[in-house]
């Protein structure tokens, strides 16, 4: 395609095909969009890993994911809430870096609304006994019981999953875009703390 988008110049229209490829990465499972990578870390070292997008605000500028409370990444956020989010899209082209500040949700009314619609399978990922990155002293394992490798569990039986169930909310500070074309790059920060949005050399 050798057609320039509408957003190619446009700082207002970039802001809201950000925002647009996001929600497409929420509702469509196959997006690149739906699963970015999330880094955070304490002072001397970072860590990535993907997580599935399960949410976004544009009006309140956050996005969200759900995680096992006894992960590694919730230990870091607790001593380091500042972590971003890597996105990319091969077909539309797009990078996106998004800081953000996190928050996590645990036991509360998000966290009650977000369990109630995971789904009976995804709910097994909440079921193991041990912590996820615990050494595993009888060699290579799922973490999980057969039966709950095997989804035989009840729902009722799942809901003991909730009490490994938390909810990340990271809120946007600043967004960097970068759009690449053959006829010319094009770089954008928007800085939604300060409400300042400007053009980069890519
Ligand atoms: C496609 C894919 C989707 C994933 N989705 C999530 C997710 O939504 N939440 C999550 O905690 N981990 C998810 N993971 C696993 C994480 O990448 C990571 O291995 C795990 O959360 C442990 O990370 P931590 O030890 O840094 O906390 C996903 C992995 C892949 C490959």
């Amino acid at each position: 395609m050798n057609n320039k988008p509408d957003y190619y110049n446009d700082l207002e229209k970039t802001y809201s095909k950000i925002w647009d490829l996001l929600k497409n990465g929420l509702d469509n499972r196959d997006a690149p969009f739906h699963i970015p990578v999330f880094v955070c870390g304490e002072i001397d070292k970072s860590k990535p890993r993907i997580v599935v997008l399960r949410g976004i605000d544009k009006g309140e500028s956050k996005i969200w994911f759900h995680t096992d409370i006894r992960s590694d990444k919730i230990k870091i956020l607790k001593t380091n809430p500042k972590a971003s989010f890597l996105f990319y899209d091969k077909t539309e082209k797009v990078q996106l870096r998004i800081s953000v500040i996190s928050k996590i949700n645990y036991q509360n009314d998000l966290t009650k609304k977000s369990w109630e619609k995971t789904a009976h399978m995804s709910r097994q990922c909440y079921l193991g006994e041990k912590a996820p990155g615990e050494i595993s002293t009888s060699g290579p394992t799922s973490g999980l019981s057969e039966s709950i490798d095997n989804l035989k569990y009840s729902i009722e039986e799942s809901e003991e999953g909730y009490k490994n169930f938390c909810v990340v909310e990271n809120f946007v500070k600043s967004i960097e875009w970068l759009y690449l074309a053959a006829k010319g790059h094009r770089r954008a920060r928007f800085d939604l703390e300060n409400n300042k949005d400007t053009w980069l050399v890519p």
